[in-house]
């Protein structure tokens, strides 16, 4: 039985196959109407979220099975203290596949080492999410046409934002990849991304504040929110989450083919003014990651 937990639990060849299958899915809808018929998927988030689980749900309905679960743990028995493990069995009895996100890293681990039906991890505290790079990756696929000679701009919270560790994760491993790292100096990149992932790989990266300095040279730009969820004080979060606002002015050196991508929520690093652009590609973006998460299903259910 396979899990999804960390981007690296897939092969770049099994990566380039869900892409396949997500390219296909959006040509011919139609094939994949009943794959999952009598399957059921669980979505167990114990943190807040709308993309991520109810593009799940719709995965699954449009692949013909049914869902179940729970957007808050205030409303699961976490609130009378049942542990995670138990939860897990306990809904590995209703379901056959479980998408779960967490605020505690590793979580989705510790469950996946429980359960008897495949476990996705759908974000882990400040730690991992391997779906939203599925998503990413699709995208930039669809949109770039290619997943390597990339210099790809990451911009915002560094620090606490799992996509961006999953995404550079997931990236290093294709050819000719170069990272511009845009955070203010408190919101950096983790020391262990630094050195067990970009300079393990000798991948090329810059670190800066200014987010125009190498705007021009950018194939991608990665805007994250600041994850207020994540601070210890409010003070620091809201001298830190206005930090960047990207605005048409600051994309005047942009190459006309970047592609801003965005895992969304936005709150206000993103001016609503870009959203016209035609480079701007976030809301795209979270249409492609129905068809990821669709792929991702057939593969961790077996179907052919
Ligand atoms: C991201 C997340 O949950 O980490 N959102 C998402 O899944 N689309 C990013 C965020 O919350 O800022």
């Amino acid at each position: 039985m396979r899990n999804l937990i960390d981007i690296k639990d897939l092969t770049v060849e099994e990566i380039d196959e869900l892409i396949t299958v997500a390219k296909d899915v959006m040509q011919s809808p139609e094939k994949y109407a009943e794959k999952c018929k009598h399957k059921t998927l669980a979505t167990l988030f114990f943190e807040p979220s709308t993309r991520t689980r109810l593009s799940f749900e719709a995965a699954m309905l449009e692949l013909g099975g049914n869902v179940l679960g729970f957007s808050e743990a205030a409303s699961s028995s976490t609130a009378k203290g049942e542990s995670v493990s138990d939860t897990i069995k306990v809904v590995g009895g209703y379901s056959n596949i479980i998408a779960m996100r967490h605020p505690k890293e590793g979580a989705p681990l510790v469950a996946s080492l429980k359960s008897d039906v495949p476990i996705i991890n759908a974000g882990d505290g400040g730690h991992n999410h391997p779906t939203q790079t599925l998503t990413d990756l699709l995208t930039i696929s669809c949109e770039k046409g290619r997943l390597d000679n990339l210099t790809i701009g990451l911009c915002g919270d560094l620090k606490f934002g799992r996509t961006v560790h999953s995404l550079i994760t997931a990236m290093v491993r294709y050819s000719n990849i170069k990272f511009v790292l845009i955070s203010p100096e408190e919101l950096k990149i983790p020391e262990y991304i630094k050195e067990e992932i970009l300079e393990k790989n000798h991948i090329e990266y810059i670190e800066t504040s200014d987010i125009e300095e190498h705007m021009d040279k950018l194939d991608i730009l990665y805007m994250t929110r600041v994850q207020k969820e994540r601070f210890f004080n409010e003070e620091d979060y809201v001298r830190l989450k206005d930090y960047y606002i990207l605005n048409k002015s600051k994309l005047e050196k942009a190459k006309s083919d970047l592609a801003i991508l965005h895992p969304l929520p936005r709150v206000n690093e993103i001016a609503t003014e870009v959203d016209d652009d035609p480079r701007a590609c976030y809301f795209k973006q979270a249409r492609y990651g129905k068809f990821i998460r669709m792929a991702l299903i057939l593969k961790l259910l077996e179907i052919k």
